[in-house]
């Protein structure tokens, strides 16, 4: 479909979200928001549209997709529930909880979706723009991140712009994201694993589960074949920008990432961003990755950053601030 062109629709009213679907069912890749991040959307069932997507990202094809759908009946004909998927699903769908499970049989999404994996993740969506478009195009659509292969994840159209212009098809801009980090992966098998942190706290899923979440083996973390989770791949949300974690100053030449109200010896005001001045982790999650591309922008020789607290979004937080400080070269 793609002509070198990207369209860029704002996402105000119906003539966007049906002409967001009708590319989709074309074969067509289609950036629009979540209230996660913005993801980049083909139709689940379309092998050629998917080989298109992961060209378009760079994206390495044993890496596998999240076909996301408009309600938990839409799930369970990809996927099979277990009891603690069901009661996940119940709390937190729509929201940004995606679920790693076992296909169901006949399963719409594609195998290159799924990197030829017999488990499938499935997310509902949040956004009301991301479900409208669901909601008219009427099948699973996968969406990974909408961002080149290893940058850093688009909370806004603009973001999207500049990674994938000319390389997709439509961008519906529905303005700056609520949530600023990905979805929460929880894999639930003999026992429900936290596989990625993500826009639902642990403690929230913990209290509904009533058990504590496993964690993935560390060797499922490395840069190995197939991780667990391989979006997890160690140096995956990395700025070009050296990012150097748990400042309590700043050197020559750095710009800063604060958070919270207190101030770091050796700060310049014009080089730093606050991801929260009142050390609020909703805030810091939604400025997280905004302000990593801004700062990134400087062309500093490192950007210093502040320590976050692990607790609720913060496990998040730092996960990503972690893998953007593992160097890509
Ligand atoms: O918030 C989000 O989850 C966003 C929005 C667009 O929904 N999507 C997103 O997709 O972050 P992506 O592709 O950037 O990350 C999906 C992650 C990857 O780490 C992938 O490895 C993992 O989900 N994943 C997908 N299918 C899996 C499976 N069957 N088993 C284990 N991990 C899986
Ligand atoms: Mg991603």
């Amino acid at each position: 479909m793609n002509s070198g062109l990207t369209m860029l629709l704002p996402a105000a009213g119906k003539a966007t979200t049906e002409a967001a679907a009708r590319c989709l069912r074309e074969g067509g890749l289609v950036a629009f928001p979540t209230e996660t991040v913005y993801g980049l959307g083909a139709d689940a069932g379309n092998a050629a549209a998917i080989a298109r997507l992961y060209q378009a990202k760079g994206r390495p094809s044993f890496n596998p997709l999240i076909a996301h759908v408009g309600d938990p009946a839409a799930a369970r004909r990809i996927a099979d529930f277990n009891k603690e998927a069901m009661l996940l699903a119940e709390a937190f769908w729509p929201g940004p909880l995606t679920l790693v499970l076992s296909k169901a049989p006949g399963c719409p999404v594609a195998d290159l979706a799924t990197a030829g994996l017999d488990t499938v993740a499935v997310r509902v969506p949040a956004h009301p723009i991301a479900r409208e478009i669901l909601r008219i195009f009427d099948g699973p659509v996968v969406a990974p991140s909408a961002n080149l292969s290893g940058h850093v994840s688009p909370t806004t159209a603009e973001h999207v712009r500049s990674d994938l212009a000319g390389l997709i098809d439509l961008i519906v801009d529905g303005g700056p994201v609520e949530v600023g980090v990905e979805s929460t992966i929880v894999g639930c098998f003999e026992a429900p694993m936290l596989l990625r942190p993500g826009g639902l706290p642990r403690e929230a899923i913990e209290r509904v589960l009533g058990r504590a979440l496993l964690q993935p083996p560390p060797e499922a973390e490395a840069d190995s074949g197939q991780p667990l989770a391989p979006g997890m791949l160690a140096s995956h949300y990395a700025p070009r920008t050296r990012v150097r974690l748990d400042a309590n100053k700043v050197e020559a030449g750095e710009v800063l990432l604060a958070f919270g109200p207190d101030r770091i010896s050796g700060t310049d005001a014009s080089c730093m961003m606050n991801l929260s001045e009142r050390g609020d982790l909703a805030e810091a999650a939604a400025n997280l990755f905004g302000y990593l591309r801004a700062l990134d922008a400087k062309g500093a020789r490192a950007i210093a950053v502040m320590p976050v607290p692990h607790r609720g979004l913060g496990e998040a937080i730092n996960d990503r601030l972690r893998r953007a400080a593992v160097r890509q070269d």
